[in-house]
């Protein structure tokens, strides 16, 4: 394997020499920055796979690299762990808020602590993502056009097709997320409250009990924001090692992006198995789609990965399935049919449509897609 990079971000050069020879016997490659500018460009250049600021840096403060490098699509996810002279609640707060993974106080036990930190954060980013239950997004060029509907009903799906597998189905919508309602969850647990968990207690066996269970839907439910206020507290740094650890209790774990794509969810669609697209038939959607593909195409995701629906959500009229592959250049895999008012009642119910409607063709469909989305899923991690 090769040697993990640390970048430590510290003012003070005794303070730093020391964390950085500390690091280095434990065999990590340790960069060296004196100042916040120095740190941010290195962070940049050098794609560290960790790094480790005291906040209390005074060119930038602390609070202000985080949210800047938060702010990049090449350090978006980057692990930062604040190592801070300043034990202050309202710091420690405002170092979270900013984008900080962990806030660890200057002290005789911050040296084990740190090591601790380092090697759970790049133990999850090294195996956990690529290991685990199946990761699908769902996610589409424009809003309404049903990928929530969509994902809970695939989802409920996949798990009665394989009753043995264990079905989660995560809302990363911003900044409202919409299964709560259709699925009838009214708790309040939820994608921000979660984030806002002390890292060390959102774990695997934490995912695997403390997730309400939707029972006709046979999966579990990490619901999404509640109101845009929530989301804009959303830590989005703790995203990928939530995900991580949904991938360690679930065999299948769907994640609903809507037309959410941003440089928080864009990590979660370059780490997926399977990416979902979903079509209307309008020819703005349609054409919006190809954008988002092609973008898409140039953040490394592959083909092969792709899973493409067009769903007649609009009604009955609008492009065919075959001039909607001629203006997205990808094949169609599924098509879902206009259903009329039937699946905002079955929503409206809180019921699966399979459940609510189970001699309609659609609940055919709907059992096909399920089936064709694990089977590629499963290809595709194989690859
Ligand atoms: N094939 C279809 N036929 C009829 N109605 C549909 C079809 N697909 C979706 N709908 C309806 O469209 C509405 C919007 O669906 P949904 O909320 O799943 O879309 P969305 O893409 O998640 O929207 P948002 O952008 O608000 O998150 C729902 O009322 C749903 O019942
Ligand atoms: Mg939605």
């Amino acid at each position: 394997m090769p040697e993990k990079k640390i970048l430590v971000i510290d003012a003070d050069v005794a303070s730093r020499n020391f964390i950085a020879r500390t690091l280095s016997e434990q065999k990590y490659e340790v960069i060296q920055a004196g100042s916040g500018k120095e740190g941010l460009i290195y962070s940049w250049r050098d794609r560290p796979d960790v790094v480790v600021i005291d906040p209390t840096i005074t060119d930038i403060t602390g609070e202000e690299i985080a949210r800047k490098l938060r702010q990049d699509a090449r350090t978006a996810q980057m692990p930062l762990i604040a190592l801070s002279s300043d034990p202050s609640v309202v710091r420690i707060k405002a170092c979270l808020d900013a984008g900080f993974n962990e806030y660890i106080t200057k002290s005789g036990q911050a040296v084990p602590m740190l090591t601790e930190t380092i090697n759970r954060l790049l133990g999850i980013s090294n195996a956990a993502i690529k290991q685990g239950g199946l990761l699908m997004v769902i996610l589409s060029a424009k809003g309404g056009v049903g990928t929530s509907s969509l994902c809970a009903n695939i989802a409920m799906n996949i798990a009665q097709n394989q009753p043995e597998a264990r079905v989660v189905v995560a809302d990363m919508v911003l900044p409202i997320g919409s299964i709560a309602p259709i699925v009838g969850y009214t708790g309040n647990q939820n994608i921000v409250t979660i984030t806002d968990m002390p890292p060390a207690e959102t774990t695997p066996e934490f995912f695997q009990h403390q997730l309400p269970e939707m029972n006709l839907w046979r999966f579990h439910l990490l619901a999404g924001s509640p109101d845009p206020e929530s989301s804009n507290h959303l830590k989005a740094g703790r995203m990928m090692d939530i995900i991580a650890a949904l991938k360690a209790s679930y065999d299948f774990v769907l994640v609903d992006i809507g037309r959410a794509l941003s440089r928080i969810t864009l990590p979660l669609i370059q780490h997926a198995d399977l990416v979902t697209l979903v079509v209307s038939t309008d020819p703005s959607a349609v054409s919006l789609t190809k954008t988002l593909w092609d973008y898409l195409k140039n953040k490394g995701v592959d083909s092969s990965s792709i899973y493409t629906i067009l769903n007649r959500a609009v009604g009955l009229e609008g492009l065919s399935k075959t001039d909607a592959e001629k203006i997205l250049e990808i094949e169609i895999n599924s098509t879902i049919p206009y259903l009329g008012n039937n699946f905002t009642f079955a929503n409206n119910h809180n019921q699966p449509y399979v459940l609510k409607f189970p001699k309609d063709t659609a609940a055919l469909v709907f059992k096909e897609i399920a089936k064709d989305m694990s089977a590629l899923a499963h290809r595709s991690r194989a690859e």
